[in-house]
Formats: C-alpha cells, sequence, structure tokens
C-alpha cells in the first residue's frame, strides 16, 4: 500500500446513499498512514454515523461550525485551522446540494465553510454521485463546471446500478478508488512516458454475420481504457484504438472507434512505424464469418452452418516489424495451461512482455474493475501482480515498460 504517512486529509461526507462507503474510505486512508479528519454535513449523519467516522479516523467527525460553548477545549476557529492543516480536501459522496453549495461560496455548515477556507494550491477533489438524471440536470454540470473552473478536480461518477435500481451514470467509485485518485493528487507524479507514442488497443471486435448481428466477447475495454489513461498521465502521447464500449474517453487520449478485427488492424497498423509502445488489451476475436449476409438472415432451415475464417492477429503483425527500440506488451486471457499458452504467445509474437489474466478468476478478467495479472517477461521472469484495481495494474505494468526503455537508452549511448 502507498505510504501517505504525514499527510493530512480533510474529509467531506455529504448526505447521499453512497456514504456507506465512506467508512472503508477512512479505514484505507488510515493504513497508509494519514491522518483523517472528517467533516459531515448534517444530512450525511442520517447515512453514516458520525461516532463511526470518529472512531475509524480517531478524531470527532465536525458537522457543527458552533463548536459546545461550555466544552472550553473546542476551538471557535477550527474551521480555518483545519483549510491551513489540510493537504488535500476530498468530498465523497458529493450531493448535487453540496456541489451547488460550494460553487457559490456558501458557507452555511462546517464542510462548506472548511472547503473555502482551504489553500489555493492544495488539491480539491470532488466526487459527484446521484441519480443518472440528477447528474446530468443542467444545474448540476453548470455547478461542476464552476468548481472545475475553480481549480477543483472533478472524479466522474461510474455507470452502474444506482440506489433506485436504475442503470445510470452516478455511483461513487468503491474506496480503493478514491484512495488511488488521493494518492495521485498528494505525490508528485513523474512523467516518465513523456515524448513516448502509446498505442493501446481495448474491448472487443465485431465481427459481423449479417446486417444485424454479430459474433463477440465480453471484454468490456476497461483495461485498455486504464492503460490509456495512466500513459497520458505519464505524459505519453496516447493512441486508443477500441471496439465499442460506453466507457469515457480518458482525458489527453486520442479516441478510435473500430468495430471489426480488422479494422482495428487497419487503424493499428498506421502507427507502427512510429509507436514506442504498444499495449495490445483488446480482445480481438481470432476468426470472422468468411461471408457477411447482406440483409437479415430468417429462420429457415432446422440449423445454420456458419463457416469462419482467421482473421489478422494484430500483435504478431507487430512483433514481425518491431524495431529494436520499440517495446510490445500483449495480453493473454487463459482458461487452461496458462503459463504454457503465455509463454508460448510471448516468443511467437516477439513480445516483451506478457500480462496473463485468468478468465475464471473471481475479480479478474472480463468486465470487473480490478485484476490479478501474472506478467512474464523475456528473460523468463515472471512476476505475480497482486488482485487490485486495473488502474493500478496499469501504473505497474507501465513501470515494467520503462525498464525496457531505459535498457534500450543505454545500448544506444
Ligand atoms: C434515501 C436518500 C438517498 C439520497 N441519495 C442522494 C444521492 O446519492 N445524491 C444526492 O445528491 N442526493 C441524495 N439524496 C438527497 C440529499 O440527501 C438531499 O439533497 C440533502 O439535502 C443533501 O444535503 P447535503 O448536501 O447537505 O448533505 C438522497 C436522499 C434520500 C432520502
Amino acid at each position: 500500500m502507498t505510504d501517505l504517512s504525514g499527510k493530512h486529509i480533510l474529509l467531506g461526507v455529504s448526505g447521499g446513499i453512497a456514504a456507506y462507503k465512506i467508512p472503508n474510505l477512512v479505514r484505507l486512508f488510515k493504513k497508509s498512514g494519514a491522518e483523517v479528519q472528517v467533516v459531515m454535513t448534517q444530512s450525511a449523519a442520517q447515512f453514516v454515523s458520525p461516532l463511526t467516522l470518529a472512531t475509524l479516523s480517531g478524531r470527532s467527525a465536525l458537522t457543527e461550525i458552533f463548536p459546545d460553548a461550555t466544552n472550553t477545549q473546542s476551538a471557535w476557529t477550527t474551521h480555518i485551522h483545519l483549510g491551513e492543516w489540510a493537504d488535500c480536501f476530498v468530498l465523497a459522496p458529493a450531493t448535487a446540494s453540496t456541489i451547488a453549495k460550494l460553487a457559490n461560496g456558501y458557507s452555511d455548515d462546517m464542510l462548506s465553510v472548511c472547503f473555502l477556507t482551504m489553500r489555493p494550491n492544495k488539491p480539491k477533489l470532488i466526487f459527484p454521485s446521484m441519480d443518472g438524471e440528477m447528474f446530468d440536470a443542467p444545474a448540476v454540470q453548470r455547478n461542476l463546471k464552476t468548481l472545475e473552473q475553480d481549480g477543483c478536480v472533478i472524479v466522474e461518477p461510474e455507470i452502474g446500478e444506482l440506489a433506485s435500481g436504475l442503470i445510470g451514470k452516478g455511483r461513487l467509485p468503491e474506496p480503493e478508488k478514491i484512495f488511488e485518485r488521493v494518492v495521485e493528487a498528494l505525490l508528485p507524479k513523474e512523467k516518465t512516458l513523456a515524448g513516448k507514442q502509446v498505442v493501446v488497443t481495448a474491448g472487443a471486435t465485431r465481427e459481423k454475420i449479417d446486417s444485424v448481428r454479430f459474433i463477440s466477447n465480453y471484454s468490456s475495454g476497461k483495461m485498455g481504457f486504464a492503460l490509456a489513461a495512466v500513459a497520458a498521465e505519464l505524459g505519453a502521447e496516447v493512441i486508443l484504438i477500441t471496439g465499442k464500449t460506453h466507457l469515457q474517453t480518458p482525458p489527453n487520449v486520442h479516441r478510435i472507434e473500430v468495430e471489426s478485427a480488422e479494422e482495428m488492424f487497419r487503424e493499428t497498423q498506421r502507427y507502427f512505424p512510429t509507436l514506442d509502445l504498444f499495449v495490445a488489451a483488446a480482445a480481438v476475436a481470432d476468426y470472422r464469418p468468411a461471408e457477411v449476409y447482406a440483409g437479415k438472415l430468417k429462420k429457415s432451415s432446422e440449423s445454420l452452418p456458419l463457416h469462419l475464417v482467421k482473421n489478422p492477429d494484430i500483435l504478431l503483425e507487430f512483433g514481425k516489424q518491431k524495431k529494436p527500440h520499440q517495446v510490445s506488451i500483449g495480453f493473454a486471457l487463459e482458461i487452461q495451461d496458462a503459463l504454457e499458452n503465455a509463454k508460448a504467445k510471448l516468443v511467437l509474437k516477439n513480445c516483451d512482455i506478457i500480462a496473463l489474466n485468468l478468465a475464471q478468476e473471481a475479480g479478474a478478467g472480463f468486465e470487473v474493475d480490478t485484476n490479478r495479472l501474472t506478467l512474464i517477461f523475456r528473460d523468463g521472469t515472471i512476476e505475480q501482480l497482486p488482485l487490485q484495481t486495473k488502474r493500478a495494474a496499469a501504473k505497474m505494468i507501465f513501470k515494467k515498460a520503462n525498464f525496457f526503455f531505459q535498457k534500450s537508452s543505454l545500448t544506444s549511448l
């Protein structure tokens, strides 16, 4: 776990249903060595008990601007001291109401007062969480834009099942993800991929059967998008070539949307001569129907034989043309003989690293936000990474890729 000892986090909690996740977030901060001061709205106390947050953080959870006058220990100016004390302000969950307050400079509760007293050079992270319709409401979007212009980092909510039972955009990310974003804000980032062109493929391809049907797989694109996001944060020029997905394009990433494996190959091939690092995280269909039926196939006979032909192997083709300074990382999703298959893939496709994940392992592979990867290197070294968020896994992968760049710059001296 990242060491945050000596860091002071002012954690604002407003009254959204996702406040139930905050005790776990406090535990993560405390485990990392950080000091946490919780400041919560009156409504937040309806969802999570101040006593729970006080116990976990080791400090009373503040709700009142006006301290108990009979308590001589309490200070009237706590809010101002906290603004100076904090290295970072985190608002999770951020309700529509508190977002509106902060965007407009209100200071009628302890949370909003503390926000206003934060020093301007300190990171302020806002994690909106609400019903999808509420999140899209023009007033909420306007207020978020204002906060962004004021220097806050707005972390987009996730798409998924909401408290209402509907599927939409508005979910608060899991505590591990919030923790990671806070770590990034608190610890200076090294632009280790500055000046490098990184091409990432992501998601599933679709192979047409007829005008309305296709063959595909369960890949969500989450691993590839996490890789693209992290590469951009590390300063790379990032081209993300992706199959169809609802995922949002990460900041500073050039997205190219494709449908079939052949299209993905064509788009990727354009960058073969110039790229420095190729990360093949897409789940590309190995085969496609030999012929695409024009129109809609009708249900007539009892069976319908489908003749499939092989698709181009993007990583293999890149491996054939690869220049000495170029680095390639392939993903292998395996079920049986995983390690042997992954090792064979590394040799066949002339890769530097194969990231192996197991399709049937809980919390890894398709669709989920976490992954457990085994990295296999050219020299035969094998490294087992822990079960972690795809973002954290992406960071570890780029750390490893950097060794190859350092090696090639040393040999070219
Ligand atoms: C069960 C329940 C769940 C709620 N969940 C949310 C939510 O997820 N996001 C939100 O913006 N408001 C939510 N609200 C409405 C807020 O609690 C309400 O707007 C409140 O005034 C927010 O106050 P605060 O921002 O001062 O904490 C919810 C209300 C109820 C009753």
